[in-house]
């Protein structure tokens, strides 16, 4: 099995003990997630972009953020680069690494939703697994997957991290697109393409489709 970036001397048996499950015991707390959710008067969920870089996830996820915000919702935006600035850090871009990156993300959203926030997150998150775990995690009814599906030529075009002219020119590996897969979603609740739609029209077609999804 592949190993996460800087944990590679830990990696093989040594990496269970890691885990310390045998030795972990759940802490009931007195406030609950209905608690905490109810006083915000909001139905906590986690609104999951997917998409490749350059689709517009970001800048959606950005612009619902806001909507639901102004709306009165209690909100969280987790972005891709920002993690990656910051609790990611130490993770790269092969496959090991971005099943990491979504794993911490997926755990992170679910604390958020258990503290009664509406998450809103911006990952490539290529692999059909690995969303599936995310959904695991989050919970199945409080998973909303949104397909950003602005085609790889359109996100090459646009090029605006210079991102892809480097992975074609051999500077950046496992590119997502390029030379790493994305697999699309099966069943996203909903599918907009920034290729076909501006923003500002992409904005409120996600937003008349998700508002009976955070009732
Ligand atoms: S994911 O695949 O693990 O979900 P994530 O969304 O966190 O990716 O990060 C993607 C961002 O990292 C891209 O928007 C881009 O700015 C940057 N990036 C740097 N190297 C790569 C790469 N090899 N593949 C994809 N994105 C990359």
């Amino acid at each position: 099995m592949e190993c996460i970036t800087g944990m590679e001397p830990l990696c093989g048996s040594s990496m269970y003990a890691l885990s310390g499950s045998g030795n972990l015991t759940w802490q009931n707390l007195d406030l609950s997630r209905q608690e905490r959710s109810s006083q915000k008067k909001q139905s906590p969920k986690t609104i999951w972009f997917t998409g490749l870089s350059g689709s517009g996830k970001s800048t959606l996820a950005n612009e619902i953020e806001k909507r639901l915000f102004t709306l009165g919702y209690h909100t969280m935006l987790l972005d891709g680069d920002n993690v990656r600035l910051g609790l990611n850090k130490n993770l790269g871009f092969k496959k090991a690494d971005r099943i990491e990156n979504i794993r911490r993300i997926s755990e992170v959203s679910k604390l958020m939703n258990d503290a009664g926030l509406i998450v809103i997150t911006s990952f490539i998150s290529p692999f059909h697994n690995e969303r599936v775990k995310a959904k695991e995690i989050i919970g199945f009814n409080d998973f909303i997957e949104i397909y950003v599906s602005t085609p790889l030529e359109e996100c090459e075009k646009r090029d605006v991290k210079g991102l892809y002219k480097k992975a074609r020119g051999g500077e950046i590996k496992n590119f997502t697109g390029v030379s790493s897969p994305y697999e699309p979603p099966e069943k996203p609740n909903i599918t907009v393409d920034t290729s076909k739609m501006t923003i500002e029209a992409s904005t409120e077609y996600i937003l008349k489709h998700l508002k009976p999804l955070l009732k």
